[in-house]
């Protein structure tokens, strides 16, 4: 089989393929991992539709040494050697695989739709993007992904050995990653589509993306990752990560905005409480962050309005709430949340449509 990917000489051409990909929001969060890339517990997110990465990925018949790969990385309109370096080594990683991509020139150009000073983790949009585009090229030299769910899992698949939270931005709406008896089909190789799931109230959730710091962040997510080995918490984590799953689920189901909200926003200060306890301990939020954890939590109390926030690995703030209150949520960032961002950005988004050939 894994043979069989050469591309014959005949049809060695010059051609290109070109994906948008999303990124998404854990709201059940994946830390911890094993193996090659493979998780500790099973994550659920939603996929954004805003914050994107738009990849081109050019091919030519390579004229240069027939081994190793050729690849000539460009990042917003720059050639980026750094960008290119860590490419370059997933794409080897790969080889294996795809043994084709060594018979190949490639040129990627990437750019991505937030600015990039934001400090929005852009692993999932950018290596989601770039297994679409791996896939494509599968699909065009081989015709072996014309099946869509084929095509889908092999593009998580790939996603995930890049970033594994890349694995479930290749689906609208929502998906799990990770082997749960909640979800069929469910697998720690590839994420699965569970929008089909989701309250409509879910189908149209807001996230604002609340920028508090744009630095890059002191700790990163593979660091993180690594240091859960050791962590003491780590197996009742995975436990409750299990279990939480499946309530989630529920409350998806039923539109129960409530329990929803209880769950996002444990998930993100477990998230972040796991970093403190981690040997050594770290913090990745900032002051900031906590004074809009307090303020949601104030304006909640007040309006009865359903507004709940969640975290990645660092310090932003992403801020859920249903449709129907959009214009009352944003009077409150303006006129509450405003001064305790960033240059006062934030990144307006919602649950999204998924990735799309350009
Ligand atoms: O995909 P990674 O290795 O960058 O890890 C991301 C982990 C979190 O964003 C913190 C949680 C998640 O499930 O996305």
């Amino acid at each position: 089989m894994i043979s069989e990917l050469i591309i014959p000489q005949e049809k060695l051409e010059t051609g290109f393929v070109h994906w948008q990909s999303p990124s998404n929001i854990a709201i059940i969060k994946y830390w911890g991992k094993h193996g090659q890339q493979l998780p500790q517990n099973p994550s659920l997110s939603f996929t954004l539709q805003n914050a994107l990465t738009e990849t081109k990925l050019s091919y030519a018949p390579k004229e240069g040494p027939s081994t190793g790969i050729e690849l000539d990385f460009w990042f917003e309109e720059q050639r980026n050697e750094a960008f290119g370096a860590k490419v370059a080594a997933y794409l080897t990683e790969l080889i294996p695989t795809y043994p084709f991509l060594e018979q190949l020139s490639l040129k990627i150009e990437t750019v991505n739709s937030f600015p990039h000073s934001a400090g929005i983790a852009s692993s999932a949009s950018s290596m989601s993007a770039l297994a679409l585009c791996l896939c494509s090229l599968e699909d065009h030299f081989f015709g072996t992904l014309g099946d869509d769910t084929a095509f889908d899992r092999k593009a998580s698949h790939l996603a995930r050995l890049g970033s594994g939270s890349a694995s479930r931005s290749i689906y609208a709406g929502a998906s799990v990653w990770g082997k749960t008896d909640f979800v069929e089909n469910s697998s720690d190789l590839y994420a699965v589509s569970v929008a089909e799931r989701l309250h409509p109230i879910f189908t149209t959730l807001h996230d604002d993306i609340l920028i508090v710091s744009a630095k890059e962040k002191a700790v990163s997510s593979r660091a993180g990752h690594a240091l859960m080995n050791e962590n003491p918490y780590a197996p009742t984590r995975y436990a409750q990560a299990n279990q939480r799953l499946g309530t989630l689920l529920k409350a998806l189901e039923a539109g129960d905005l409530e329990k929803f909200g209880e769950i996002t926003e444990n998930e993100a200060l477990t998230l972040h409480g796991l970093m403190m306890t981690s040997h050594p301990s770290y913090l990745l939020m900032e002051p900031q962050t906590i004074s809009i954890i307090r303020a949601i939590r104030q304006y909640r109390a007040e309006t009865k309005i359903p507004v709940f926030f969640t975290l990645d690995a660092g310090p932003n703030v992403h801020m859920l709430y249903p449709e129907e209150h959009i214009a009352d949520v944003r009077g409150f960032v303006h006129n509450e949340l405003a001064g305790l961002l960033d240059e006062g950005i934030y990144i307006p988004d919602f649950v999204g449509e998924g990735p799309e050939e350009v």
